[in-house]
This record gives structure tokens, sequence and C-alpha cells, in this order.
């Protein structure tokens, strides 16, 4: 538990909200309940969330002017002094709605008693949780494009670097280092639509549902809305209060977002590895062992890779704790946002670190390229075939056995000479041999969507700065 707690035993005393009872609660009751340790975290957009309702009640009548003006400033105080670690939690509120509620009556008086009007905390945490995910994804979108333009850098500087492509993590075909790394640019582009997706079905003004059946008081939706930048108001007071949808839409991103960072570290732990070599680890990122001198360990990596887990495990127990709710709120719902504070201590640091990360890696380009060639370049062959006109079946059959025999030979393809290639087959002419080189396969791969150099220089284009 924090620091800042203060225990009391006049804890039915010290509750705002406590007038029905007559003892206070447990205080194994109290701690096991409470949310307040953990959303804190909500503090700002609590305030922000109250201060446009206190606008809003003044607008309406329900509050005067001076009233509001008084709820504004003690609110920004309250703010301020949570800030500067001034505050006093007392876990006997809860949570940081009443905690924020409860030192507001305790510095203004009444007009802070006039706050909670047309409200409950089932809409009002709604509000914040909203308000707090469109910052935050906002945030992790920043970070998905700074990471994006890591890899567009390395992209414009690698096209013509030749590099093994890889099937069943066996070498396949030629590719460039541009293009490989451009495949994960793609990715964090769909991730970064569906965060964007995710936000725009965050940012919708729940406030004015109530508890769950809205409010008799004429209060203005609208107007709470358009003071928060808020695109629009929900559509159903039952709905607004146990509607989660949008942290899944959240976690889910993440989810997929922390799979896509999971398989980009575990290639990278691949091509540091003595065995691949195709790059170094920097020693900024890198660990050393306790027992072994020699080794320079990627845990960062690794851990970025097991991190995952904690990602899809946030989505997962939110969907089970989803799953068997009746309607409308129900305090399972407190357990949103441990959910979504872990996903975004996760993805937000591994975003940021991978970008730095990647700027800093030293690829090996000769290593890359030595390992390009060979059978690699079978499929070239078969297709020379099948551009003079023999069916693909033939002409894969045809070279599996030139490679075959090669392989017996202990020959790569670019050594075998025309005549050994005509002894399988008379199609093939004097410039079948030429076209045995991975840059030739690279530069001959056009096909939009393709590795070669300017197709990849085109794509480039088309993604700009990332
Ligand atoms: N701490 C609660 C939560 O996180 C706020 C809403 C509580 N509402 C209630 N009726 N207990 O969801």
């Amino acid at each position: 538990m924090p620091r800042k707690f203060v225990k009391t035993k006049a804890r039915a005393a010290r509750s705002i909200i406590r007038g029905r009872f007559a003892k206070g609660r447990l205080p194994e009751v109290e701690a096991f309940t409470a949310s307040l340790p953990f959303d804190r975290r909500l503090y700002r957009h609590d305030i922000q969330g109250s201060t446009a309702h206190a606008k809003m009640l003044a607008k309406i009548g329900l509050l005067t002017r001076r009233e509001a003006d008084a709820i504004a400033r003690g609110l920004a105080r309250i703010g301020d002094d949570i800030g500067a670690g001034r505050f006093e939690f007392d876990i006997a509120d809860e949570d940081i709605h009443l905690a924020i509620e409860r030192r507001l009556i305790a510095l203004i008086g009444d007009a802070g008693r006039k706050l909670h009007t047309a409200r409950s905390r089932n809409d009002q945490v709604a509000l914040d949780l909203r308000l707090y995910l469109r910052d935050e994804i906002g945030a992790v979108i920043e970070l998905l494009s700074a990471l994006r333009r890591s890899l567009v850098s390395i992209a414009r500087r690698r096209v013509e670097t030749v590099m093994p492509g890889y099937t069943h993590l066996q070498r396949a075909q030629p590719v460039s280092l541009a293009h490989h790394v451009l495949a994960y640019v793609e990715m964090l582009g769909r991730d970064r639509e569906r965060f964007a997706q995710a936000l725009a079905r965050t940012a919708v003004m729940p406030l004015g549902a109530g508890a769950l059946a809205a409010t008799t008081l004429a209060i203005d939706r609208k107007f709470v809305a358009r003071e928060l930048g808020l695109r629009a108001v929900t559509a159903n007071s039952m709905d607004s209060v146990s509607d989660r949808d949008f942290v899944l839409d959240f976690l889910s991103a993440a989810a997929i977002l922390a799979v896509h960072l999971s398989r980009m570290s575990e290639e990278i732990i691949l091509w540091t590895t003595s065995e691949f070599a195709f790059a170094a680890l920097p020693d900024e990122f890198s660990t050393g062992s306790s027992m072994m001198p020699q080794k320079k360990n990627p845990d960062l990596l690794e851990l970025i890779r097991g991190k995952t887990g904690r990602v899809i495990g946030d989505l997962v127990a939110m969907l089970t704790t989803l799953k068997g709710l009746p309607l409308a709120y129900n305090s399972d719902l407190q357990e949103d946002k441990e959910r979504v504070f872990d996903a975004l201590d996760t993805i937000k640091p591994a975003l940021d670190l991978l970008a730095k990360f990647w700027r800093m890696l030293n690829f090996d380009e000769k290593r890359m390229k030595g390992a390009a060639g060979g059978y690699a370049l079978a499929t070239d062959l078969a297709e020379y075939l099948v551009a003079r006109g023999m069916p693909f079946r033939e002409a894969h059959e045809i070279v599996g056995a030139l490679v075959r025999e090669a392989i017996d030979a202990g020959k790569s393809l670019e050594q075998l000479t025309t005549e050994d290639l005509r002894r399988h087959s008379k199609s093939f002419g004097a410039d079948a041999i030429e076209i045995l080189t991975a840059e030739k396969s690279l530069a001959r791969r056009t096909v939009e969507g393709g590795p070669a150099p300017a197709t990849v220089r085109r794509r480039l284009r088309e993604i700009g700065r990332g």
C-alpha cells in the first residue's frame, strides 16, 4: 500500500457515502474492495471530467457561477496537491472519485456537496477511463510512429542489401534487408489503424447515464462532451455504465501489437546469434552473464517477447471479467483499470526501446549476402524454364534434380556450368547461368509488393516518413 495512506479507526465517520450504515466496514473488506491504490492514476482525468460537469451544472442553473468557480479552483488545487505528492489518501474513500470529492468538500464546503448532482461513480468512472485512454492511445500512436520511422530509415539505406528470406526458418529466396524491415513497418501501420479505431470508439461521452437510468434533472450532456472535446454522447444509459468494449478494443490492439513486437524481438535475437551473425548487439542494450565472461545477452528483447504473455493475459482477463456480467454496472468492472495500466506499462516502453534499439543495431551486410545465394536461387532457375514455355511442375522437378546433383557434388548452384544445366534440360540457354546471383534474383522481383530495389523504393516513397 502506498506510503501516503492514513489509517483511521473512525472509518464510518470519514466516508461521505455511508449515511445508511450504523457501522464501519471491516478493514480487510476495505482493503480488498478499494481501487484507490491503483485508480489514483486517473486523478487528472477525474478532475477534468468533474470540472466540465460543474460547468454544465452552472449552465443549467443547478450551481451558481460562484459555486462552479469555487469547485473549479478547489479541484485544480487538489490536482496540484496530488501531482506534488502532498495529498493524503485514505483507503476509507474506496476510490479516486470519493477521495477527490471528500477533499473538495473539506476545502470549499457546501458548493463541494453539490458536485455529484446528477452523477454516479458509475458514469464518472466510465468517463474518467475514456478520457485517460484517449490520451494514452494518442501516446501509443506517437510511439508506434517513432518505431516505424526508425525502421523506415534503416530501410532507406538498405534497399540493395541482399539477405536470405526464410520459410520454415530454412533459407528460401533472396530478399533485401529493406524489404524485411518494411514487413514490420506494414504490421505497425495496421496496428496504428487499430489503435486509431479504438480511439474513435473511446472518445464518446458517457456522463449523464447516472447509476444506470440517467437522471430526472435537465442536464446538458452535449455541452459536457464539447467541453471535453469528445465527439459524441453515448446513446443508452445502461450501456454507458456497463460497456467496456472500448477497453477491449484497446487491449486487443495492444495484444496484437505485443505479438508483433515479440516476433520482431525474436528475429533480432536470431540475427545476433553466432550462428546467424547478421547483426551485433549494441552494448547499450545488452546484458552480461554472472558466470560466463564471454556472454552478451539480448535480455531486453527476450523480455519484450516474454512480456507479450502479460498483454495477451490482460486482454483475456478483461474478456473473462465481462463475459458473465448482467446489465448494468457491477463492481467486477473495477478490474478493468489494472489491465489497462499493465498493458500500457508494457507496450509503451517496449515501443520506445525498440525504436532506439533498431537505430543502434549494426548489420553485417557481407554475412547476410553470403547467406543469400546458393540454393536460394533454385526457384529462379525454375521460373527461367517457365518463361520459356515449360509447365511449372516440370520445371520444379528438373531443378529439384539439379539441386540434388549439385549438393551431391558439393557445389553451389552458381558453380554449375551451362553444360551441367543442359544435361537436365535443353531449354537452358547460355544466359541461364547469368541469372544465378542473389542481386539479379532480387532485381527481377519487381512485382508489386516484391523485394526488387525499384519496387521497395516506390513503397518507401508511399510510406513517406513513416
Ligand atoms: N471504483 C469503482 C470502479 O473502479 C468506481 C465505480 C464504483 N461504483 C460503485 N457503485 N461501487 O469501477
